[in-house]
């Protein structure tokens, strides 16, 4: 049996110490052993795996990533790009995303990439001038909007009939026969994803279900179909609450996809690296209100958007172990940037605190660092990664100067 693997506070705090804060720090080892779990846990389902590159792109942590087996799912020419640059070849990748470019599908094909999530009939039609012109065959999944309840966070649910994703059963069918016989694009199987963040196994169920049913009306039909693509969404435990158990997931869908003879895809993104990533944070001060007590930081939103954005409750822990005997306080988690909804956590309790202390917010190895921003002309965080007893700088901090780089005047 593994020992789990830990983020060690002192490390930390060498860290802070040496590349300055915020810094996002990435452990891994902790990945390794997710990703070991991930696949025993689904080894019954004999899935491919696509690690969702939109949580975590770090090129370095892909390249981990890749080594561990696993394809990739990307949503823009600039995830291929990532991939491509850091020298991972995309044979074993989907691309999925309702606005596919011109030049995006151009690079896609000209890659040979594994598959296309179509997500409409005219993308499909674009996919497939664009292959004839280039000579260069597509193969394609249909993604179907189930219209299924995933239970999580309205930003984050996307298998609901008034979400943007995907096409509704008859659309999709219609799409498939229409262009069955294409010389350029094959149509291989089936795609959907229910949402993030999810914690329940039904909404799999139902969705598996559903998906099962149309690929069964088309192959009743006389078409082929071989693969069926679930997405991610696998939910983690943030503060402790019920997470969704992979072991039981993979025993509910077994018995529907036993003698299937379907490939069968999952995409997850958080699940992976979420849990092996903290961000970390010097208190600059401890601002007493009326009603309030402000633990001003140096991130924010602009360094970790989850809070403002989606109510998203991370941990956050001082790395000193706060004296014998303090009674914690309760209080606000907020960052230098001018709104409102500038907040890490809200009506906290942690342990008082002074300014130049380190804090960390933990489970930030996906959606952290991929969707901070300059907001405020702030320069965006430096990016560590421990691997064993190494630690190495995979992203430099911006500097002052990187804020204006682009700018022409
Ligand atoms: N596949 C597709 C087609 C997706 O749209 C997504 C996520 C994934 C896979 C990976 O989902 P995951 O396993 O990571 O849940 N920024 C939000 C999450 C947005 C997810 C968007 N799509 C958050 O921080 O909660």
């Amino acid at each position: 049996m593994n020992t789990a693997v830990h983020f060690n506070p002192e490390q930390l705090s060498h860290t802070a110490a040496k590349f300055g804060t915020p810094v996002y720090v990435y452990h891994a080892d902790i990945i390794r052993q997710r990703a070991t779990a991930l696949k025993n846990a689904l080894a019954p389902l004999n899935p491919h795996i696509h690690f969702s590159v939109k949580a975590n792109s770090n090129r370095a942590i892909l390249q981990l990533i890749h080594s561990l087996g696993f394809g990739f799912d990307v949503v823009s020419g600039g995830e291929l790009a990532r991939l491509q640059a850091a020298g991972i070849p995309v044979t074993d990748v989907s691309f999925a995303g309702v606005g596919k470019t011109v030049s995006e599908i151009q690079r896609a094909l000209a890659a040979n990439i594994g598959y296309f999530t179509v997500e409409s009939a005219g993308e499909l039609q674009r996919i497939a001038e664009l292959a004839t012109e280039l000579q260069q065959p597509a193969r394609a999944v249909l993604r179907l909007n189930p219209n299924v309840d995933a239970h999580t966070h309205k930003f984050i649910t996307t298998g609901h009939a008034e979400n943007k994703f995907g096409m509704d059963f008859v659309t999709a069918a219609d799409l498939w026969r229409q262009f069955d016989s294409h010389p350029a694009v094959t149509i291989e199987g089936i795609h959907l994803h229910i949402g993030s963040q999810v914690s329940q196994i039904e909404p799999y169920v139902e969705a598996a279900r559903k998906g099962l049913d149309f690929i069964a009306a088309r192959r009743a039909e006389g078409l082929t179909v071989r693969r069926f693509d679930m997405g991610g969404g696998f939910g983690i435990s943030y503060q402790g609450e019920a997470a969704l158990s992979l072991p039981d997931l993979a025993a509910a869908l077994r018995p529907l996809f036993d003698e299937q003879s379907l490939e069968l895809v999952f995409e997850p993104g958080r699940w992976l690296v979420a849990p092996a990533g903290v961000l970390l944070m010097t208190v600059q001060y401890v601002k007493k209100s009326e009603r309030k007590t402000f633990i001003v930081t140096d991130a924010g939103m602009h360094t970790m958007i989850r809070p403002a954005l989606y109510s998203g409750q991370h941990r956050i822990e001082p790395l000193k172990p706060p004296a014998a005997g303090t009674a914690p306080i309760l209080c606000d988690v907020v960052g230098p940037v001018c709104e409102s909804t500038d907040f890490l956590a809200q009506d906290r309790l942690l342990p008082p605190v002074q300014p130049g202390d380190v804090l960390a917010l933990l489970d930030a190895g996906a959606y952290g660092m991929v969707m901070a921003s300059n907001y405020n002309s702030h320069p965006r965080p430096a990016e560590v990664l421990f691997d064993g007893d190494g630690v190495r700088l995979v992203r430099r901090r911006e500097s002052i100067d990187d804020l204006w780089r682009l700018e022409v005047l």
